[in-house]
């Protein structure tokens, strides 16, 4: 893989947000609103969207292109703002594949790391993707920290579909969520949060709370993911020292820049432009 980063290893950059389409845009939301004085660049491979059906080969390569593709754009520090990568390639990426100076976090930490916090029966529930259920990485991470805490895990294979194709408020939407929901339920009465382990989800949020019984909370995690880089830039001044500044936002998706400016607008809160690019 040819890259022109090489060139200068020192020079600042945006930070990279990655996703495998829109869903990324609710952690960049909050990354954004809690750390607007840096430069960012979103990546969306809308164009091969759903990664969370997909192996773990075809996540880890797809990844591992857009990742490539924004530290060529001159990002040193990239953010998978996507459980299925995170879950499926990000580990892989940081071992064998990153070049030197730059650095890729994932989302699944922030979250795991503080789940404590949330719960009072020690008994979580967590609502993801089949790669990211299959990968087991919520249990195991939460197991690493928490050891008291049970997670139960539910897939919700059509609820990216219906976010991708903005069918938020549709009756299928209304039908699939509530049916996920209370199979996840069903595995103990005694959950008391929910992550929604996939950065699309909070899009359905909405429905997602009119599906919940009272007392459950509904953990997103934008803000926590957010937080969470605040106090990595925070830990790491080489790594804060080469993301530039000043505001300025870009947006790239893999497919028609045309409808990701539309839906965008929705998801991100804000007008944006974007363009399409090959990864
Ligand atoms: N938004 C992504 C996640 O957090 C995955 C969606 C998909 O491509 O299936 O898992």
């Amino acid at each position: 893989m040819n890259s022109t980063f090489e060139k200068d290893n020192n020079a600042s950059g945006p930070i990279g947000i990655f996703d495998s389409g829109y869903g990324g845009l609710t952690v960049f939301k909050e990354i954004h609103r809690i750390l607007p004085q840096y430069n960012y660049i979103y990546l969306g491979d809308n164009a091969r969207v759903p990664y969370g059906t997909r192996s773990f080969q075809t996540v880890y390569e797809y990844t591992k292109e857009c990742v490539f593709k924004l530290f060529d754009l001159g990002c040193n520090l990239v953010v998978l703002a996507c459980n299925t990568a995170s879950a499926k390639a990000l580990r892989t990426i940081q071992q064998q594949d990153l070049p030197p100076g730059k650095k890729i976090l994932g989302v699944i930490r922030p979250t795991t790391e503080s789940i404590d916090q949330y719960t009072k029966t020690n008994k979580i529930g967590i609502l993801a993707t089949q790669g990211t259920v299959l990968s087991d990485s919520y249990k195991i991470e939460i197991n690493k920290f928490h050891p008291k805490i049970e997670v139960f895990q539910h897939a919700c294979p059509f609820w990216v579909p219906l976010v991708e194709n903005n069918e938020i408020d549709s009756l299928g939407a209304h039908y699939f969520v509530k049916n996920d929901i209370e199979q996840l339920l069903t595995q103990s009465k005694e959950i008391d949060t929910i992550v929604l382990a996939c950065t699309h989800y909070p899009l359905l949020l909405p429905i997602i709370e009119k599906y919940t019984p009272q007392g459950i909370q509904i953990l997103a995690q934008g803000e926590l993911v957010a937080l969470s880089l605040a106090d990595y830039l925070q830990r790491h001044l080489e790594i804060e020292k080469k993301c530039s500044r000043g505001g300025d936002l870009q947006f790239y998706t893999t497919d028609d820049p045309r409808a990701f400016e539309e839906k965008a607008e929705i998801f991100f809160g804000q007008k944006v432009h974007a363009a399409n690019i090959k990864v």
